[in-house]
């Protein structure tokens, strides 16, 4: 019986999507207003889900309690109110797109979460512009 638990969680950041090898008007064309070079803000909504066996010990999938203060050490202390190109090593030489992003998470959540279960982040840029992504 896999059961998946979920817990959202919010940041907000500054980014710059373009890559060093165009110019500023092929950025242009290829990332739109993301590629202000004097970055933007967006409010990142996540939502982090685990899936597994419910322990039959305790109930839970696992306890979202320590999933909660997972997120907020691995992901909201290091994102939150950054510019991630500047701040976050990460994305030096990443574009902090949104699919990036997700991706930079679930590396950082999938080590310290028990190998039995399955992990999937969400993570919306904006209310309509989401992306997901569960290591494959
Ligand atoms: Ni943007």
């Amino acid at each position: 019986m896999r059961v998946t638990v979920h817990r959202k969680a919010h940041f907000n950041a500054a980014h710059r999507l373009y890559r060093k090898d165009w110019d500023d008007t092929r950025n242009l064309e290829v990332f739109g207003k993301c590629s202000n070079p004097n970055y933007h803000g967006h409010n990142y909504e996540l939502i982090v889900s685990v899936t597994g066996n419910i322990d039959p010990e305790t109930g839970f999938v696992m306890d979202l309690k320590i999933l909660k203060d997972l997120i907020r050490t691995e992901v909201e202390d290091q994102f939150d109110h950054k510019n991630l190109n500047i701040e976050v090593a990460e994305f030096r030489n990443l574009n902090p797109t949104a699919e990036n992003i997700s991706v930079v998470i679930w590396n950082k959540l999938r080590k310290q979460i028990q190998e039995a279960n399955d992990l999937e982040v969400t993570l919306y840029e904006t209310p309509r512009n989401y992306v997901t992504y569960k290591g494959e």
